[in-house]
């Protein structure tokens, strides 16, 4: 038997960030109005879970049309044969990354050092040993980070090409968007790749129907946020007495997800004592998840410094991956 005890590390950035700032977050969030938790907190071990079950979904096609975009992807790509650092963020299952590895010829794979970040320790774990005896001689470090607060703490060992699948950066407002990208721009280096996916700007009924599934997982996958803010603010939310909302809002060219009170609440914080009041019809917003169009694609790699180097989409044009290189040198 391979033992794969040795042949992958983890390093958990978390706790630089620490539970009190999570805490914190989670907490002014929900007395903010509008009511609000950073979508990030939808990802711990249920979570997760709960997305893959997700991306099985009949009605969910972003992961299922990305994948038929990634399928093949390698061969179009032909990236230099020379050791390749694959940096993936929001790594999940690594599913998409095993799909991008199926291109590889075998001979090639002592090339490639894999680098999933994740918010989730236990995805990341879960993820390696799979990856790890189907691909014996790869080599992994995982980075368990928020990489929206923590980008400068990747490694630079050299010709990386991050990944960044799933459209996850659609979970961020404009503003952000923008400033993660200025951010991953700038601690690329010259001649790094990105290759981005983002879901595009489609009908509303085919929006919706992505984020309102017949088997109801997607309101599963929304109330669980609660019992990751039960766990972290000691709170006593049931996530039983809140209506899942999702809706898609053309103007803003995002579909919302919210939670709404099924009645009155006084929700209790034990971390600091503290009450939330929550009236009847109220609601939580938990993810905004924005569309693009191909203009939209070009702004984003405008505001890294990166050039937009091919556009990879399915025939419908439903999803699309943005290969962009870093063509100017980090200023110093
Ligand atoms: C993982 C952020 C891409 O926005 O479609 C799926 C998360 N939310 N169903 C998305 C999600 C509801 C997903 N992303």
């Amino acid at each position: 038997m391979y033992d794969t005890r040795e042949a992958f590390c983890i390093t958990d950035h978390l706790p630089r960030i620490g539970k009190p700032a999570m805490q914190n977050e989670v907490f002014l969030g929900l007395k903010d109005k509008p009511r609000q938790i950073d979508s990030k907190y939808f990802y711990d071990s249920r979570g997760s879970e709960l997305f893959e079950e997700i991306t099985r979904l009949e009605e969910y096609y972003p992961t299922r049309t990305e994948k038929t975009i990634i399928e093949g992807l390698w061969e179009r790509m032909d990236p230099e044969h020379e050791p390749l650092h694959i940096v993936e963020l929001g790594s999940g299952d690594s599913s998409k990354f095993r799909l991008l590895l199926s291109g590889i010829p075998p001979s090639q794979l002592p090339l490639i050092g894999y680098y999933p970040v994740d918010i989730s320790k236990e995805a990341i774990a879960q993820a390696t040993e799979n990856l790890l005896n189907e691909f014996p001689p790869m080599r992994i470090h995982g980075l368990v980070l928020d990489f929206v607060h923590q980008l400068h703490l990747l490694p630079r060992p050299g010709n990386r090409l991050f990944c960044f699948f799933g459209s996850t950066i659609g979970n961020l407002d404009i503003d952000k968007a923008y400033g993660f990208m200025a951010k991953l721009g700038g601690i690329m280096e010259h001649g790094e790749c990105l290759l981005l996916g983002l879901d595009m700007i489609k009908s509303k009924a085919l929006l919706e129907r992505a984020y309102n599934d017949s088997r109801g997982v997607t309101e599963k996958f929304n109330k669980n946020i609660l019992m990751v803010a039960n766990r972290l603010l000691e709170a006593d939310f049931e996530p039983e007495a809140f209506d899942h909302l999702a809706f898609y809002n053309q103007e803003a060219r995002r579909v919302e997800m919210h939670l709404r009170a099924r009645k009155p609440m006084d929700i209790h914080c034990g971390f600091n004592g503290k009450r939330i009041r929550i009236q009847k019809h109220e609601c939580i917003h938990t993810e905004n998840s924005y569309k693009f169009s191909p203009g939209h694609i070009h702004e984003l790699g405008n505001r890294g410094g990166l050039r937009l180097t091919e556009l990879y989409s399915d025939p419908a044009s439903w999803f699309s991956l943005a290969c962009f290189e870093k063509t100017h040198r980090t200023p110093k």
